[in-house]
């Protein structure tokens, strides 16, 4: 009986050959469009060149854009726009926001993953993307028009050690966090209609759901839901919320490269939600004020089966709108705004 021959290297596993690839973008986009020749990839690799060849081609598998030749090696040219692990992960400059990421090509409900997340023990921070929605989930038992690869759908697992009564704000917070981000897209014609609609030339471009999990003294965990239309086309959109929705692209007629809005988004969202558990809105009530749509117009109302009507004068620092009616002024935590007149 003859032996069988030996193999000159251990065969690699695809979860091996993952990790590799991994690796070798990390070295590769380092450098965009010059080659990493094969010797300093092997080098750092410490496997043979047609195994990084191999790893080279999971990653135009993944779409990333890359070429590979004999002669020079392998270059990076660019990413995928896509909201996976590594391109989100890549230069996010948080310390805890999306450091725990799980990013979903399809999923119901970012938010409902991220509650199944949660009850399982993941960490405060942890962030759950999709790329598509089958069933998102808007404010008020509506529904969040999800398609795939155009819009940001994610959802932030927090564990704030702060009173229920508190988490209101967080809603405020993250539009105003929204509204940040936007702001160096399409400056000056961003708005937040209270709570938590950020809008666009008036019409709706993110909205924000937050669900609480806590008892009466506190919270166990909170989800903050942020649906965002990045790259819809106005075709895209369903009849019913043509004239009442847009997207970046809608407006600046071209496209956006999602990945960076959501990275630049999370690092918004950190230092607000830091600075909201130290002074709540205190310290950017005046910023709120100036992004509002609401102030100074007549509106109506409605939270549960309460309806009141008065005027907008202000915002207080745990997120509340102020309104004036006749002589009293009230502060309403939560609720559905119409405007009545300006
Ligand atoms: C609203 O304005 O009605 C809130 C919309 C919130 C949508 C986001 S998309 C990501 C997250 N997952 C969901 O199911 N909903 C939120």
């Amino acid at each position: 009986m003859t032996a069988s021959p030996t193999l000159p290297f251990e065969p690699v596993s695809a979860t091996d050959l993952s990790l590799l690839a991994e690796r070798l973008l990390a070295i590769v986009r380092k450098t965009p469009s010059k080659p990493v020749e094969w010797n300093l990839l092997e080098k750092k690799l410490k496997v043979e060149r047609a195994i990084i060849r191999d790893a080279a081609l999971v990653l135009a598998d993944w779409d990333y854009r890359i070429s590979i030749r004999i002669s020079t090696g392998i270059t990076f040219h660019s990413a995928p726009d896509l909201l996976t692990e590594i391109e989100l992960s890549h230069e996010l400059k948080t310390t805890f926001v999306g450091r725990q990421l799980h990013c979903y090509r399809l999923t119901r409900s970012t938010n409902d993953l991220a509650a199944e997340f949660a009850e399982g023990g993941a960490a405060d921070g942890t962030v759950i993307t999709a790329e598509e929605q089958s069933a998102g989930k808007g404010r008020l038992g509506r529904s969040w028009y999800s398609p795939a690869g155009t819009g940001i759908y994610l959802s932030i697992l927090l564990r704030p050690a702060i009173k229920p009564e508190r988490a209101p704000g967080i809603s405020v917070m993250t539009a105003l966090a929204l509204a940040r981000t936007l702001e160096s897209y399409t400056p000056g014609d961003v708005t937040i209609k209270w709570p938590n609609d950020v809008l666009i030339g008036g019409r709706k471009v993110a909205g924000i759901l937050t669900e609480l999990s806590a008892d009466r003294n506190a919270i166990n965990y909170l989800i903050v839901g942020v649906g965002l239309n990045v790259n819809h086309g106005v075709g895209n959109f369903p009849t019913e919320l043509r004239s009442s929705a847009t997207s970046l692209r809608r407006v600046l007629k071209r496209k956006l490269h999602r990945v960076t809005i959501a990275r630049q988004f999370l690092l918004q969202f950190e230092r607000e939600y830091l600075r909201y558990l130290q002074h709540d809105l205190s310290t950017v009530r005046k910023e709120l004020r100036s992004y509002s749509s609401l102030l100074g117009k007549e509106i109506t109302l409605i939270s549960g089966e309460h309806r009141q009507q008065g005027r907008v004068v202000d915002f207080d620092s745990s997120g509340c709108l102020v309104l004036q009616q006749g002589t009293r002024r009230v502060s309403i935590a939560a609720g559905e705004v119409t405007v009545v007149k300006s």
